[in-house]
């Protein structure tokens, strides 16, 4: 399965969220983020594949629909609609959303269980298993994780169970998946994550027990209707499924390894552990890295229901506007951090950076190519010291944000492009336009200052579309400039591309200042 890096899609996913809860901003931020990449790559002409879906199965899914007297499937159907909804509201350009209820994954689970055991007859077998389980997590503990008998999570009671298992012989893929990370020391990202794992395998590997005979809501393992699969043998496989495994193989081999997976740190050991293992008994292909982000606590304290904390990502987008929302998800934590949300540090970002660093230089601009020139924008001049200087600022900008989407460092991509801002905020005040403008000898001054200007307004326009898409085309409609929704291809955010003589357009201010 060799695909030249130039013809392969590039496949960035989110984790499939569980249905049961309600979607909050923990859930939006890895998909804003992954947005933000989809959106970047596709902008330099890349093809892409970016998914999202959902996690469905499992008992307490299985309870909560007897206990409204629906069938799992009319449960699941139902809560789905939260997070197809609140994507839409986000601005979240997935080009699919996988579900694990449906059937191209319970076709795509029996085809890998397939395979793996074609791959080593006892790689998978039967057993028991005998552990603490906390129910709302769906996780198993070992006396030792326990917590005064209680999950380490959730801090709710754990109950013992034992049961006839299927096992996945992960113990035996330890040493193959050390020396891997050996070979890609940037496989798990950040660091810290990765000598977490580094850490993690210098203890003995468990098998892993991967089905369930207490409940039937999951996936039947193959031959034996009495047990289904059970969370992390189903819910990893969707990332394949999504990419057409098995019906599909052609267009598999096209997608499939995944450039990225992005987690959150809780689900680091399941994407940095289990899951590779489980390729490499399947006998495909890692991913290209794993990154797993931080938390985000709420006015200083962890998000939970019985706090009544939890914050709802479409409120706030409601309230402060979307891309305002994505931008300060991005632009307030360094990406694999934790960090904390707050009402007046959200404020706090729009009224300087958006309104008064970049509404207010897009809305001076404009108003002073209207007022000076009668709305149209000048020619260049390249061999203007200005445009020299702008072009050499400008090929820095763009190699600091390249090099930050690729490291995901996503508050330095940011930071990048505010130096732009920065940069013509303090060019407009020291060129004084006001006072070129009444003097006619001035004019071709006058000129290569609006343009330079302006070029970086859209060249901004371009380097924020993936964080800003909606805010970003009212930047391009207003400079008169094509939206940047079309791939340009690599030179994208060459300098010089500006289309001049045509008129800009007074609109609204892009970012109102909040009281
Ligand atoms: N269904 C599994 C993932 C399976 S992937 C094959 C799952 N689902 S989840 O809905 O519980 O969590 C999904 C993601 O939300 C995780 O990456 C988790 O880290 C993230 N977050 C949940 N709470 C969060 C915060 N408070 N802050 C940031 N992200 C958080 O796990």
């Amino acid at each position: 399965m060799s695909v030249s890096s130039e013809s392969k899609t590039f496949y960035i996913t989110t984790p499939i969220y569980y249905v049961n809860d309600v979607p909050h901003i923990g859930h939006a931020y890895t998909t804003i983020a992954a947005d933000v990449v989809a959106r970047y790559q596709r902008l330099t002409g890349k093809k892409v594949f970016f998914l999202t879906g959902t996690d469905e199965h499992g008992l307490k899914i299985e309870k909560t629909a007897t206990s409204k007297g629906m069938t799992a499937q009319e449960l699941v159907d139902d809560v789905v609609k939260r997070y197809i909804h609140l994507w839409q509201v986000l601005n979240i350009s997935n080009d699919d959303f996988i579900r694990t209820s449906e059937e191209r994954h319970h076709r795509a689970v029996h085809a890998f269980y397939a395979r793996v055991k074609e791959h080593g007859a006892d790689n998978i077998y039967l057993g028991h298993y005998e552990d603490w389980y906390c129910v709302p997590c769906e996780t198993f503990w070992t006396e030792a994780q326990l917590d005064d008998g209680n999950c380490p999570e959730c801090r709710r009671p754990a109950e013992r169970v034992k049961e006839e298992s299927y096992f996945f012989k992960m113990s035996a893929f330890q040493q193959r998946l050390f020396d891997f990370l050996g070979e890609n020391e940037k496989f798990v990202r950040p660091q810290s994550k990765m000598n977490e794992i580094l850490g993690f395998l210098r203890e003995n590997l468990r098998d892993l027990s991967i089905s369930r005979s207490s409940f039937s809501w999951g996936i039947p393992v193959p031959d034996d209707e009495r047990h289904v699969i059970y969370v992390w043998f189903d819910a990893l496989i969707n990332y394949l499924t999504a990419a057409g495994f098995p019906d599909d193989m052609e267009r598999f081999e096209k997608l499939w390894p995944a450039d990225i997976h992005l987690i959150g740190k809780d689900i680091l050991r399941f994407h940095a552990v289990y899951w590779p293992t489980f390729l490499f008994a399947a006998n495909l292909p890692l991913p290209g890295k794993v990154f797993a982000h931080g938390w985000w606590t709420v006015e200083g304290e962890k998000m939970s229901k019985s706090l009544g904390n939890v914050v709802d990502p479409e409120v706030v987008a409601n309230e402060f506007g979307v891309d305002a929302f994505r931008y300060f998800l991005l632009r307030e934590v360094p990406f694999g951090l934790d960090g904390d949300f707050s009402e007046s540090a959200l404020k706090g970002r729009i009224n300087s950076e958006l309104a008064n660093d970049l509404g207010n230089l897009l809305s001076r601009t404009v108003s002073m190519v209207k007022k000076y020139r009668q709305r149209i924008i000048p020619a260049a001049d390249t061999n203007s010291s200005h445009y020299q200087e702008f072009a050499a600022l400008n090929e820095e900008v763009r190699a600091e944000v390249a090099q930050a989407v690729d490291d995901l460092t996503f508050n330095k991509m940011l930071a990048a492009a505010w130096r732009l801002v920065e940069k013509c905020n303090h060019f407009i005040d020291e060129q004084a336009p006001w006072a070129l403008a009444k003097d006619e000898a001035k004019a071709a001054e006058l000129d290569q200052v609006l343009y330079c200007v302006l070029e970086s307004l859209r060249l901004l326009s371009l380097y924020l579309y993936p964080v800003m898409p909606e805010r970003t085309a009212q930047m391009a409609i207003q400079l008169g400039q094509p939206e940047p929704t079309a791939s340009a291809g690599p030179e994208v955010f060459a300098w010089g591309g500006l289309e001049t003589g045509v008129e800009v357009v007074k609109g609204k201010s892009l970012f109102p200042r909040l009281d």
